[in-house]
């Protein structure tokens, strides 16, 4: 292989969850600090990382066909093919791997070591092709350039890893053990964030609500602390764990106005047996009772959640608890899932594993039965008055698109602009937004 002239422009695409996002957005800062600038939309970039998710196998089967494309159709301004990094959970899951199945790629590197891509990119001009799976002691975090220019809602990642190990998932092998970032880094992160014009943050964390910082401080305490900085109206977190439900997380949403009503606590299936095969480690009724407890202290707290389908063994009759879970806790909205077989983990190789069309059957009466429920909720807010984080333009001149307190997409006509929190009141409810009017134009 010959030497390669730096690249000039570069493209992250992400394909994982919110966590996944957010490190997209830190390799892409990093990327600009080097002196290599975003590609324009729809333009070669010189540079392409493809920021992977291994959580089923459809999203890590997508990074190989996409390489495939790019090397196609994403060529560099002079005609070379771009330096491709495939980075992310399917990097970290199968490295060397990938470098012998897709030619075509410069560069892999895992989720904790990202830091290391400046590095990795002169390597690679220079005809090598570095992979780099490390789980570094040092840590990312204190490498990164500082953040600049964010949207009005912004991630910020407070916890990374997975002690728990459910049987059918792969993130506790791609992200390692759960480690919480310290208190004092946090809160600099977001005061830096709310500069950098965010209204609203998000905590992010495959088990966010286990943050816990190194004198036993919870979430509630970060919560508490975050929530003292004046321009920043709205705090979230996610994705919670049921066994990390403590009473003190709970309690802030009764205490801490900032935090918003809504909590996202998967449970994944509705029955007893399927959850202890999952190793989940919470009941139906002990996740119920932390629905209960949460509802006590905040009424109108929309909840959320995720649900796998045909997990090895399940039965029609353990599946049907599912739906009874669902229809008895009204959620707002959910993700739900086929089950996918993930190599390396338990399930895998459980017996009982379940035919597609059983698992598509399944699908479909859950995601009925979810939409149900997420319309009767967007229902119930008809009526109401709330405010709304203007996050974008919507498709209608003079309309603009947001987020209710409860997560709902609204849009409404009026004056206003990114970033306003406006006054609203919710008129007409669809399965997925509601529309709303403007009651006072309030530039906030
Ligand atoms: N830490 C979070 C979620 C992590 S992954 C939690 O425990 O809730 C996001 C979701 O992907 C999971 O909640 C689960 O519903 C789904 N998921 C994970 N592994 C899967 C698999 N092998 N097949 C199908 N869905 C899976
Ligand atoms: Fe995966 Fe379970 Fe950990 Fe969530 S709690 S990331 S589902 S192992
Ligand atoms: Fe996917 Fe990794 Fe997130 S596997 S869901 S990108 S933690």
């Amino acid at each position: 292989m010959t030497a390669l002239s730096p690249p000039r422009t570069y493209r992250v695409k992400s394909f994982g969850c919110q966590m996944n996002v957010y490190d997209g957005e830190r390799m892409a800062e990093l990327l600009s600090q080097q002196g290599i600038s975003p590609a324009p939309d729809g333009e070669a970039a010189d540079l392409v990382v493809l920021n992977t998710c291994h959580i089923r196998e459809r999203a890590a089967e997508k990074v190989y066909s996409d390489i495939g494309r790019i090397t196609k159709e994403w060529g560099r301004n002079d005609g070379t093919a771009p330096l491709i990094a495939v980075a992310g959970c399917v990097a970290q899951a199968e490295g060397e791997e990938i470098m012998k199945r897709a030619p075509a790629v410069s560069m892999v590197v895992g989720p904790q070591a990202y830091h290391r891509l400046p590095g990795m990119i002169a390597e690679a001009m220079g005809g090598g092709r570095p992979v780099d799976t490390d789980m570094p002691a040092e840590t990312k975090f204190d490498v990164l350039p500082a953040r600049r220019k964010v949207g009005p809602s912004a991630f910020l990642t407070v916890q990374e890893g997975c002690d728990k190990f459910c049987t059918y998932c792969v993130v506790p092998y791609t992200r390692g053990a759960e480690i919480s970032r310290p208190f004092s880094d946090l809160v600099a992160e977001a005061e830096r964030l709310v500069d950098a014009g965010a209204r609203e943050i998000t905590l992010l964390g495959q088990n966010v609500n286990a943050w816990r910082d190194a004198d036993g401080r919870g979430l509630e305490k970060l919560i508490e602390v975050l929530a003292a900085i004046p321009s920043l109206a709205r705090i979230r977190y996610t994705t919670s764990h049921p066994n990390d439900m403590t009473d003190g997380l709970i309690a802030a949403h009764r205490d801490i106005g900032k935090l918003m009503p809504f909590l996202h606590l998967p449970v994944q299936a509705g029955n007893d047996r399927v959850l202890k095969a999952m190793n989940r480690s919470h009941s139906v009724a002990s996740y119920l009772a932390i629905l209960d407890r949460v509802r006590a202290v905040r009424p109108d707290i929309a909840l959320s959640g995720d649900f796998i389908v045909g997990f090895p063994g399940e039965t029609d009759a353990e599946f049907e608890d599912t739906i009874r879970l669902v229809e008895a806790v009204g959620y707002s909205q959910c993700f739900s899932f086929k089950y996918s077989a993930r190599p390396g983990t338990p399930a895998a190789t459980m017996d009982g594993q379940i035919p597609p069309e059983v698992m598509d059957e399944r699908l479909q009466r859950l995601q009925t039965a979810l939409n149900i429920g997420q319309l009767a909720f967007n229902q119930a807010s008809v009526g109401k008055r709330c405010t709304v984080l203007v996050e974008r333009k919507g498709k209608l001149p003079g309309q603009w698109l947001g987020k209710s307190p409860w997560l709902q997409s609204v849009h409404f006509f009026g004056e206003a602009a990114i970033g306003d929190l406006v006054e609203v009141e919710l008129l007409d409810a669809g399965g997925n937004s509601l529309a709303g009017q403007l009651l006072h134009p309030a530039h906030a």
